[in-house]
């Protein structure tokens, strides 16, 4: 019989559960994408649910459950910051409490009660950085490697270095609340007018618009900054200790105001701010990258915790750091911790051999829900939609490649769904990156999302060089790289003295749609062992038109969770202004549709909360 263990992580954002079964990830996925609420905190019964059905199981079977945390750790973390900066932080505190009195105190009640009772065994409770550094290692095709996580803040550990050696880990260098480069980042993702926790993708993709006049500012005024990548930040200018917001007045006359109401315009200093902050995240996990290789004298490089997904940084450190490769968790952010909790358990407490694949053992992140032909074609006759089917593999990728190769914009839906932020073809909504329109469109009248955001490209492993500055050796299957556009495939823009936004309207490659305004872009390589139908689709889209390169961008409309179900698919294909849905082997094109022009977009937009 197979040990199973089931990770969990809840009660703070973006809950998950995470399947391991003597030690292989079988199953992982995200509460908020079966609830439908973006970053769901709570406990994450419909995850477990789909864990516990996919492999047969029932909470009964379960040999060990593990939590991403420990809470009563953190909690001492909350008293001990409450008194430091007492009375100042009472409201904090009086706003905090009630949870920490019903909940996250009574957190082995709270796991029982979610397992309906049903679970016998014991609970485990994993430290927040150890979830994050098993997370980044364990599932690596790498013996031996570094381990750098990063993020906002688990019990006291807001980051860590230890160094992983087959089944061990071991941490050597730990950096502690209040000081965070996560929450660094997400200070200046609230006073840019971003939301925490969630805007600070947004930060940085506004980064390239801006210039970092601010940058040695904030390296003098708010950090005490050591050559090892360790750093004291100035609290003076921070309000996360003792009020409910990131940043203190102080703030404001270091940058000449308050910080920008959410949802107004995007002015110069916000861009030039993103800029300075970006410029310093960089520095900072450069100088902690230099010292992890340092201490381990590993010649690898992993990584895990939010600022992991920072993958201009991450571009940085695999360009210009002293490692010869570096692997990402994708699941990089606390929905991972799930995973690292239950390879923890298996590796680090029940101390069971491992053994390292060659091209990595997260499978792709395809490790969510799926769905058979017979399942779909099920749902779409009960809504009346008209589809085409392929039987015929071939047939199917022709028609998805030729459709992208006519400028059409099409949600593909197929295969096991993503575990991570990104989606990495099987949630996917693509385009083709040559056309002039398509950042516009696709931002405007299909995401619904602001104007400056950048898009994504997916791009055939074996090209990847003649496109871009990484070597084919340097895959990136989980989007977390950003590379620049190669010289030959830039244009000389009009003009150079354009500022801002203004930047946006100026074509700067043959491959437009997904060239940032720095000629920067966040590629996805794909190969076969990783992906292999979105490798056919893409090779067959080149075979038509001589370019490997499509958009790849997530499948969802701004504020809503990426789709999970075939249903989740149609409704927002129907809603928004895709031209095809790729459900499986079925194809549905919105011409067709009777129903397509009484649909209401406002009512849909309105589902989700804004982002
Ligand atoms: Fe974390």
């Amino acid at each position: 019989m197979a040990v199973n263990i089931l990770g969990i992580s809840a009660y703070y954002h973006d809950s998950a559960a995470c399947l391991v079964q003597d030690g292989k990830i079988v199953a992982a996925a995200q509460e908020e994408r079966f609830t439908r609420k973006k970053h769901d905190y709570r406990f994450p019964e419909n995850a477990v649910e789909f864990c516990l059905e996919s492999s047969g199981l029932q909470a009964s079977d379960l040999d060990l459950v593990t939590f991403y945390d420990k809470p009563l750790l953190k909690f001492d973390r909350l008293l001990e910051t409450y008194i430091a900066y007492a009375p100042s932080g009472f409201k904090l505190f009086q706003m905090g409490m009630p949870l920490w009195l019903r909940q996250k105190l009574h957190t082995p009640r709270e796991l029982d009660a979610g397992l309906g009772g049903q679970y016998k065994g014991r609970f485990v409770f994993t430290e927040h950085h150890e979830s994050h550094a098993a997370s980044a290692f364990y599932p690596s095709p790498f013996e031996e490697a570094a381990i750098l996580t990063l993020d906002g803040v688990g019990e006291w550990a807001t980051g860590s270095i230890s160094f992983g050696r087959g089944n061990r880990l071991e941490m050597k260098k730990e950096l502690r609340f209040p000081h965070s480069l996560g929450l660094l980042y997400s200070a200046f993702t609230y006073f840019t007018g971003f939301k925490v926790n969630s805007g600070e993708y947004k930060l940085m993709g506004l980064a390239p618009y801006g210039e970092p006049i601010y940058k040695d500012l904030m390296i003098e005024k708010l950090l005490d900054l050591k050559d090892d990548g360790s750093f004291r930040m100035d609290m003076s200018y921070f309000g996360y200790c003792n009020s409910d917001l990131m940043t203190s007045p102080k703030m404001d006359s270091l940058f000449g105001g308050p910080p920008r109401q959410s949802e107004t315009d995007i002015t110069q200093r916000e861009m030039d701010i993103a800029a300075s902050i970006q410029a310093v995240t960089e520095e900072i996990v450069l100088k902690i990258a230099h010292y992890a290789h340092q201490i381990t004298g590993a010649r690898n490089l992993t990584m895990a915790g939010g600022v992991a997904l920072n993958c201009v940084a991450n571009g940085r450190v695999l360009r210009e750091g002293p490692f010869d490769q570096v692997w990402i968790q994708p699941a990089a952010g606390d929905a991972g911790g799930a995973l690292g909790a239950a390879l923890f358990t298996w590796y680090e407490l029940l101390d069971k051999p491992r053994e390292v694949m060659a091209e990595d053992s997260q499978f792709g992140s395809l490790l969510g829900p799926c769905y058979s032909n017979d399942e779909i074609r099920a749902y779409l006759d009960s809504v009346g939609a008209v589809y085409h089917f392929h039987g015929d593999d071939e047939k199917l990728v022709d028609h998805i490649a030729e459709l992208i190769a006519t400028e059409n914009v099409v949600g593909h839906f197929s295969d096991r769904a993503e575990f991570g932020p990104r989606a990495l073809g099987s949630r996917s909504i693509l385009g083709d990156a040559r056309s002039l329109e398509m950042q516009e469109t696709m931002n405007l009248k299909i995401k619904f999302r602001e104007s400056f955001r950048p898009f994504a490209p997916a791009i055939l492993r074996e090209d990847v060089d003649e496109y871009f500055e990484m070597r084919c050796d340097e895959i990136s299957p989980y989007m977390l790289l950003v590379a620049p556009v190669k010289q030959e495939k830039r244009l000389a823009v009009e003009s150079e003295s354009a500022r801002g936004l203004d930047k946006l309207k100026q074509v700067r490659s043959s491959v437009p749609a997904i060239t940032h305004v720095d000629y920067s872009a966040r590629v996805q390589t794909i190969d076969v062992q990783h992906h292999p139908r979105f490798h056919a689709i893409i090779e067959r889209f080149k075979e038509k038109t001589g370019s490997p390169v499509l958009i790849n961008t997530s499948f969802n409309v701004r504020g809503e969770p990426i789709v999970n179900t075939p249903e989740d698919a149609f409704r927002c294909f129907m809603f928004t202004n895709m031209d095809a849905l790729v459900l499986e082997s079925f194809i549905i094109l919105k011409q067709d549709q009777p129903n397509a022009k009484e649909i209401d977009v406002e009512a849909y937009l309105a589902e989700f909360a804004l982002d």
